[in-house]
């Protein structure tokens, strides 16, 4: 028998047995979930809930029959990608046009211009900030940890070709006010323009932590901070019209709920929700920012990346057993972070999004949101308590 054949025999077993315990230790979630539920404040319906394990199972049932085949036919192979295309990344037209466009000689070159990335050192920012040096701007990264910060600059300005722009790091704690206030202070001090905000750092489903201003970390990093960073950089965005902010956002905040009541999770904490809820917030803030920037030269839109490969789901326990079948899986499936960080580099310098205002995209696309994140009412009043929660008087 050749080695090949041996390993594929040992290796459908295996599957099996991961798959098994995957959907069992699934199922135990899902029993947890329906009786965590009974004592929740949360807005999730059971229905909605079951639909969702429903959903998963069936994902993984699917991962499981591809992982099976997929070295051995070229069905399987075509099963996989109808799969990605199907579910992962959402219905998506099959066309000519080139999916992902950061060669795409219609985007502005950067030269001159000054463009601020928040989380830059990782994931989608670093791979954003690559292009965008590419492209010869002047990047700042816009990072918590100055050691990690210049380890990423080192391999982007390797990524990034000759002819680069200039790159640039300041420090950034977006979990702290006073620390947004200070890298705010530096920026109008020392940059006379900013011709691109990107929000792009996140935090996905810490544990319950409290931030030294007093608020829940999902909600202070993911809104709040990117908040009072927008607010105090309005004023040079738009000395420096026409300029651009762009929103990075997620799909998941499609099982988010303006809580208003617990905003900081006291009474409950569930650290899913708590990521739904920071970045419908985003689009929320999107919203409402669209209103005010009417007429001044300076755009907001929000985006979602897809699913991507990244360090994000740092703070999620995956068993070690089930490790190797996770990381399979995300090799076949997830976005690389060049491909994640696509949409946000087309809101950064395509000529297609001059003037465009207010709206969501994927896969460079614009996209339609759920009632929810286009709540005007909702939007105002986030706005307001935002503004009180981080000590913007106006
Ligand atoms: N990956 C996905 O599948 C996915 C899907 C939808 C949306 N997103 C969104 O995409 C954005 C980028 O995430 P990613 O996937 O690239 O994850 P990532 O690799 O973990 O990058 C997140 C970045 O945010 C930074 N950050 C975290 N807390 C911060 C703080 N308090 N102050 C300043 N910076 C902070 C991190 O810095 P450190 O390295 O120092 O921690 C890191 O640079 C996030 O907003 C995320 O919600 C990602």
């Amino acid at each position: 028998m050749s080695i090949f054949k041996c390993v594929e025999h040992c290796y459908k077993p295996l599957n099996l047995f991961i798959i098994m315990i995957i959907s069992f230790c699934d199922l135990i979630w899902f029993m947890v979930s329906l009786l965590r539920l009974k004592n929740s404040t949360h807005h999730f319906s059971l229905s909605w809930l079951a639909k969702q394990r429903m959903r998963m199972c069936f994902k993984l049932l699917t991962y499981g029959y591809c992982s099976l085949i997929i070295f051995q036919s070229l069905p399987a192979r075509v099963i996989v990608y109808i799969y990605k295309l199907d579910v992962v990344d959402g219905p998506r037209q099959i066309s000519s046009e080139p999916e992902y466009k950061h060669f795409d000689e219609r985007f502005d070159m950067l030269r001159g211009k000054v463009i601020i990335v928040t989380g830059a050192n990782s994931g989608i920012g670093k791979a954003t900030t690559v292009e965008l040096l590419r492209r010869q701007g002047r990047v700042i990264m816009a990072c918590r940890d100055r050691e990690r910060a210049e380890k990423a600059a080192q391999e982007i300005k390797q990524e990034a070709g000759p002819e680069q722009g200039e790159l640039v790091i300041k420090l950034l704690d977006l979990a702290s006010l006073r620390s947004v206030r200070r890298f705010c202070e530096e920026i109008i001090k020392e940059e006379p323009r900013i011709d691109v905000l990107i929000n792009n750092a996140g935090i996905y489903q810490c544990p319950y932590t409290i931030t030294e201003d007093g608020f829940e970390l999902q909600f202070a990093v993911n809104h709040l901070g990117h908040f009072l960073l927008t607010s105090l950089l309005l004023d040079l965005l738009k000395r420096s019209a026409p300029s651009r902010i762009i929103v990075v956002s997620s799909k998941l905040y499609k099982y988010g709920d303006i809580n208003f009541d617990d905003l900081n999770s006291e009474q409950s904490y569930d650290k899913a929700f708590a990521y739904a809820r920071s970045k419908l917030a985003n689009l929320l803030f999107t919203l409402e920012l669209s209103h005010k920037l009417e007429e001044t030269g300076v755009t907001v839109n929000a985006l979602t990346p897809g699913i991507v490969r990244t360090n994000l789901g740092r703070h999620i326990h995956i068993p070690l057993l089930v490790k190797p079948l996770f990381n399979l899986a995300s090799r076949a499936f997830f976005k690389s972070p060049e491909e994640g960080a696509q949409t946000s580099i087309f809101l950064a310098c395509s000529p297609d999004v001059e003037g465009v205002l207010g709206k969501y995209f994927s896969n460079c696309q614009e996209e339609q949101l759920l009632a929810k994140a286009t709540d005007e009412e909702v939007a105002k009043k986030l706005w307001d308590i935002s503004e009180v929660m981080v000590g913007i008087t106006t």
